[in-house]
């Protein structure tokens, strides 16, 4: 236990010091004003990262899903497995570069990262508490949280809540950053040999043939690979267009009922792909996702909010027959008209694929080996 936490906690501050200087191919990290990242808090977010004493049964924490040594997501599993063995109807994301996130989870339904740091510990298909009273016990009584909270907050154990956690927590989050990748020093490091032939064709691909750079943005001097915006490829609501009615009631329902969203979309596979229609109510939502970033995206198969593409030629594929996985099936009505049968030929989709490996952190690779 105690050799894990110190690995987790050198790796915790090893990010924190490479991400105080911006990395190649990305902006510099903005923290909020209430919430400046230093080293020390970030350390202690990591510690209450990995603590997992903070769910019902004991046995699980936020690494368990966004398992650090693997790009902070769980992946082989294609949706993620909550305290005593829940499984869910998601795919849990890299936390890599979360710090650009706009909004939080896949369909938005939060905005900023403290927020979103309170919500797993109390919903049932994460971590299961009914409150934070257990957390905040542990952290009031125990000798090395209570002196890092001191240092950190300058609070006292009994002034304690779970904002300076969240707080916390969203500081380690935000230093987990991972550009300078290969296609950075192509693109942004003046390297013109860092990208292979196919490579640099793939690029090519993805910013006109392919169209896949209208949602998946990059910039002249910086490439987050997103729009930030809400788009419906066809993952997941294709077969079920028929029950859309159906389960837009089913979700009134719950809301009425009072249950958190994140319980409601999370334990619900059908609930689930309606996307974020479940947050904003509207038509041109359903089946909408928030564009993730592509950096690292070769760490963390399976692909998309359900985990229902095993590759990244799956993924391209899928984009090639136009937003179904079988050429021939059917779309649904809500499909984003950005997306279209493509006519890409076998070596256009391996150029396309060998491109998205060149978006992994050479840092990441090396720590690979
Ligand atoms: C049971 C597995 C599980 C646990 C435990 C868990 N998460 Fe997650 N996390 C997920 C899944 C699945 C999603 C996507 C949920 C969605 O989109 O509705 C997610 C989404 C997120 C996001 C949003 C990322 C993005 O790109 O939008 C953040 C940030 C995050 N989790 C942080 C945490 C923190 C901090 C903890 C611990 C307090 C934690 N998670 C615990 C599975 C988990
Ligand atoms: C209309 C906007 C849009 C276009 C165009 C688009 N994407 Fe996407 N992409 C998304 C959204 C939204 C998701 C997430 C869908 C989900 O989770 O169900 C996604 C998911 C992905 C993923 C999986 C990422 C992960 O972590 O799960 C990959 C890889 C990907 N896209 C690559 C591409 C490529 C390559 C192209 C061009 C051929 C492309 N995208 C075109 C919006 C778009």
């Amino acid at each position: 236990m105690t050799s894990h936490f110190t690995r987790i906690l050198s790796i915790g501050l090893l990010y924190t010091s490479s991400a105080l200087a911006a990395e190649l191919g990305l902006p510099p990290v903005v923290s909020p004003e209430h919430n400046p990242t230093t080293a020390a808090k970030a350390a202690l977010g990591a510690r209450l990262f990995s603590d997992s004493r903070f769910s019902a049964k004991g046995d699980v924490s936020c690494a368990s899903c966004h398992t650090p040594d693997n790009a902070f997501s769980d992946g082989p599993l294609q949706t993620s497995e909550g305290t005593a063995a829940f499984i869910s109807s998601r795919n849990a994301p890299s936390l890599l570069n979360v710090a650009y996130n706009t909004s939080q989870e896949r369909d938005g339904r939060t905005d900023s990262l403290e927020a979103q740091a309170a919500t797993p510990f109390i919903s049932h298909s994460q971590m299961g508490l009914k409150d934070y009273t257990s957390i905040l016990n542990i952290v009031r009584s125990e000798k090395a949280y209570r002196d890092a909270f001191y240092a950190v907050f300058s609070k006292t154990p009994a002034a304690l809540t779970i904002d300076e956690i969240s707080m916390a927590l969203a500081a380690y989050e935000r230093s987990q950053i991972a550009g300078d990748s290969a296609f950075d020093r192509w693109r942004f490091g003046g390297q013109s040999a860092a990208l292979t032939e196919s490579q640099q064709r793939g690029f090519e691909i993805f910013l006109n043939e392919g169209n896949c750079a209208s949602c998946h943005s990059v910039g002249k001097d910086s490439a987050l690979f997103t729009d930030q915006q809400f788009h419906n490829i066809g993952i997941g609501i294709n077969a079920l267009q028929r029950k859309v009615p159906q389960l837009s009631k089913a979700l009134a329902t719950a809301k009425a009922n009072g249950e958190g969203l994140a319980d409601v979309v999370l334990s619900d596979d059908s609930l689930s792909h309606l996307g974020r229609y479940a947050v904003d109510g509207k038509d041109s939502s359903i089946g909408a996702f928030r564009t993730p970033t592509l950096r690292n995206v070769s760490l963390s198969a399976p692909y998309m909010h359900d985990g229902s593409i095993d590759t990244l030629r799956g993924v391209v594929t899928h984009y090639n027959n136009g937003g179904v996985n079988i050429a021939g099936n059917r779309t649904s009505p809500w499909l984003s008209e950005q997306i279209k049968p493509l006519n890409l030929n076998d070596q256009q989709i391996d150029d396309l694929v060998a491109f998205l490996e060149s978006l992994t952190s050479t840092r990441l690779l090396t720590a690979q080996q």
